[in-house]
Order: structure tokens, then sequence, then C-alpha cells
């Protein structure tokens, strides 16, 4: 039996031996996309590695609760936990259950907004993020503030304001674009002298089963030689066009192509499943453009980790959508814009497409 099969049946066990909770289980299985407006279609003919970049786990939905749902191959008791999980980060905190007289948000799901990103755009609401992170010039934490901002409550820290300046830029065939930077203020707090980091919070979906890759994988993609393969297959000629320049133009060095095969845990579904979250979970100089003064862990002020690309072209199901840590680009084109340092030879070879070609890699994109 291949394990796919396997799982089935073992979650088919699960479900007979627990009649009673067969009702629940209908509540918490997800009975296919929601007919929302403007939501993103995905086709049964779409290629299997983009629609199934979870493997087994994979969501396919389309709707504003696709990054909401658990693991579609998981049983019936995980399913459980996974609600009993949820019920926290659902949970709007008070002072009854030890929320402070200043906080960020009273909820998880505040700022992580449908298990997606935090509202960014223009005006950041209130409770929904972003964080300001602060840090002395060492890196350490300070005395009073502690490692970022409290900015709501009733003895909040110090109001966060964001501006943007804009800054025009133009394709070497005369497309002009322009890019946002977001310039912080404080009101209230002396951040005066102190590193700080603005951060929108980014989607949560996913994470199980990147903590399930095993360290010694990534420790083999920190080797150079190792970025060569190409996963990408599969049927919309577009997409497929856009994949192939996508791993041609250098992006695949960083947000890796190739499948993992994640280790075994305690989640059954989880475990020895064939994934393409689309990074190498390394951390990568992005060059000035993105850098900040605060280093965190071991990484400096201008390193990033590369994020997952799966599901990105979902983002907008949440009801917003913006682009890197701190949610300046607008759109996947203008991240695309902002790359540069240890990427900056990804950036310039995109820039240098045709404007139809660029627009394959951004199709690839949104199929993700
Ligand atoms: C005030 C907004 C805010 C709230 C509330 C919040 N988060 Fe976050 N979360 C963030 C930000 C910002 C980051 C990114 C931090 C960074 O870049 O260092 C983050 C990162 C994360 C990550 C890491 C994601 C990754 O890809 O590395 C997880 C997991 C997470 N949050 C879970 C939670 C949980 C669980 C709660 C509730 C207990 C919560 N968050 C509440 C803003 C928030
Ligand atoms: C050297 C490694 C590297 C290369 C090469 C690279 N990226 Fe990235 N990418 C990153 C890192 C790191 C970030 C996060 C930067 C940040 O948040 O400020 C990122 C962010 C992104 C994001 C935004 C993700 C999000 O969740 O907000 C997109 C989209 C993206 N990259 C697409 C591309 C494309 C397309 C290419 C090829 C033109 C490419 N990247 C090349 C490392 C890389």
């Amino acid at each position: 039996m291949s394990r796919p099969e396997a799982k089935r049946l073992r979650s088919l066990f699960a479900v007979a031996g627990l009649p009673c909770l067969v009702g629940l289980a209908w509540l918490l299985i997800d009975r296919g996309p929601a007919p929302a407006v403007g939501a993103p279609v995905l086709t049964a003919d779409a290629p299997d590695l983009l629609l199934r970049s979870g493997g087994g786990t994979t969501t396919i939905h389309a709707g504003d609760r696709a990054f909401s749902l658990s693991a579609r191959s998981m049983g019936l008791p995980d399913r459980i936990r996974f609600a009993d999980g949820d019920v926290p980060f659902e949970h709007p905190f008070g002072p009854e259950d030890g929320l402070g007289a200043s906080h960020n948000a009273d909820s998880c799901l505040g700022c992580h907004v449908g298990n997606g990103r935090s509202p960014a755009a223009d005006g950041f609401v209130a409770d929904a993020g972003p964080v300001l992170l602060l840090a002395l010039a060492d890196g350490s934490p300070h005395p009073d503030l502690g490692q970022q901002l409290q900015d709501r409550g009733t003895a909040a820290e110090g109001t966060l304001t964001v501006d943007w300046e804009e800054e025009p830029g133009e394709y070497p065939d005369g497309t002009p674009f322009s890019l946002r930077r977001p310039v912080v203020s404080v009101d209230g707090a002396d951040v005066s002298g102190l590193a700080t980091s603005l951060r929108a919070a980014p989607p949560v979906f996913g994470g199980g089963l990147l903590e399930a890759i095993d360290v010694a994988d990534l420790r083999a993609l920190a080797d150079p030689d190792d970025t060569d393969g190409d996963g990408v297959h599969r049927d919309d000629p577009d997409v497929q066009a856009g994949a192939a320049w996508f791993t041609q133009i250098g992006c695949a060095a960083c947000h890796r192509t190739e499948p993992y095969v994640t280790a075994t845990v305690d989640v059954q579904a989880l475990s020895d499943e064939v994934i393409t979250p689309f990074t190498d979970l390394l951390l990568h100089d992005l060059g000035p453009g993105l850098a900040d003064d605060l280093p965190q862990g071991v990484a400096t002020g201008a390193e990033w980790r590369t994020p997952p690309l799966w599901g990105i072209g979902l983002t907008g199901v949440v009801g917003h959508e913006h682009y890197l840590h701190d949610g300046r680009a607008r759109t996947l084109e203008e991240a695309i814009l902002w790359h540069g340092g240890e990427a900056e030879g990804a950036r310039s070879a995109f820039m240098a497409l045709s404007a139809a070609d660029r627009a394959l890699v951004l199709r690839f994109l949104s199929a993700l």
C-alpha cells in the first residue's frame, strides 16, 4: 500500500472508531472553495507540484479560510488537536487572561489575520500590528522598553506611525515603477539611538511542515553546488514558462524548487511528507535596500531568512496583500524589485526580461 493510501486508511479507521465525533469532523472538514468574488481560482489541470506544494497536507481551497484549515491528510484525533490549538490562537485576550496595560494586540489572529499576514498598505489598523522591534546597538533588549514597542493599551509605551516614501525606478526597457520605503516615527517613547526594525506579521500556515524538515537537509543546502535542480513541471503553459524563468534567472537558488521529505514527527500527517515550500530556510544578505540596523539571533541587520513562497498566490484572500518583512511591497513585482545583495543577480536578470516574460514569472508566483 502506498503511503498516502495508508494514511487515508488510517484516518478512515479513526473516523469509524469514533462515530460520535463524526459530526464534529464534518464541521472541521473543508467543504471546498467558498464562492469568493475575485478569489484566485485553482484549476484541476494546474501543475500538480504547484497545487500540492504541501504534499498530502495541501488544502485545495482558495477562499478566505485558505490558510486556516488543518492539514488535509490528518486523521480525526489530530484534527481535534489542531482545533484545540486554534482556540487560544483566535481567543481575544482580556485583563482576566493576563493581558497587560501595555501590549501590541489582544489576539494572535489580530495580527496573523486569517492565519495570513497582518494588514498593511495605507494605515495599519488598531490591534493588528505591525511590530516595531527595538534593540541596543549590540542587539540586546532595551532595559525599559524590552524587545518591541508596546503601542496599545491604557499604558501604551508610545504611538507608532508609519509613513511611506516613494522611490521611482525604471526597467531597462523603460517601463517605470515606484517602490515605497517605510519611514517610522514614535511619539511618547524615546527610541533615539536604538536599533529599530519594522515587522509585519507573516503567514503562519505550514509551520509544522517546515519544522519537520531535517536540519541535515538544510546544512546540505548551504553547499552552493546543491542549487541546480528544477522540480517544477507538470500543465498551464504560462505557469510552466514562468517556472522555467524562475529557476533560470536564479530565484530557485534560495526559493528552492526541489522537494524536501520531512522527518518522522509526532503528528503523523506531517511525517515523511514530500513538500515544496520554495525556501532553503537559510539567511541571506539582501543588500542595503532592505537592511535595518537590528541584529537578531545570528542574523545581521541585513540578513533575512528566505520566506516560503507556497500559497503566496493566495495572499489576498484574507483581505489585504503586501510582501517582505515589513510589508513594504504592495505587489509580488515590487517584492522582487527590492531584492539586492546576494539576490542582486536574480533581480537584475528579472529586470532584463521582456515585459511579457516578467509577467510569466509573476503568473508562476500567483499560481503557488
Ligand atoms: C502584534 C502583532 C502580532 C501578534 C498579536 C502575534 N504575532 Fe506572531 N508574529 C508577528 C510578527 C511581526 C512576526 C515576525 C517576527 C519577526 O520577523 O521577527 C510574527 C511571527 C510569528 C511566527 C513565526 C512565523 C515564521 O514564519 O517564522 C509564528 C509561528 C507566530 N508569529 C505565531 C503567533 C502566535 C501563536 C500568536 C499568539 C500567541 C502571535 N503570533 C501573535 C506579529 C504578531
Ligand atoms: C539570495 C537569496 C534569494 C534569491 C536569489 C531570491 N530571493 Fe526572494 N527572498 C529572499 C529573502 C531572504 C526574502 C525576504 C526578504 C524580506 O523579507 O525583506 C525574499 C522575499 C521574496 C518574496 C516575498 C515573500 C513574502 O512572503 O513576502 C518574493 C515574492 C520573492 N522573494 C520572490 C523571488 C523571486 C521571483 C526571485 C528571483 C527573481 C527571488 N525571490 C530571488 C531570498 C532570495
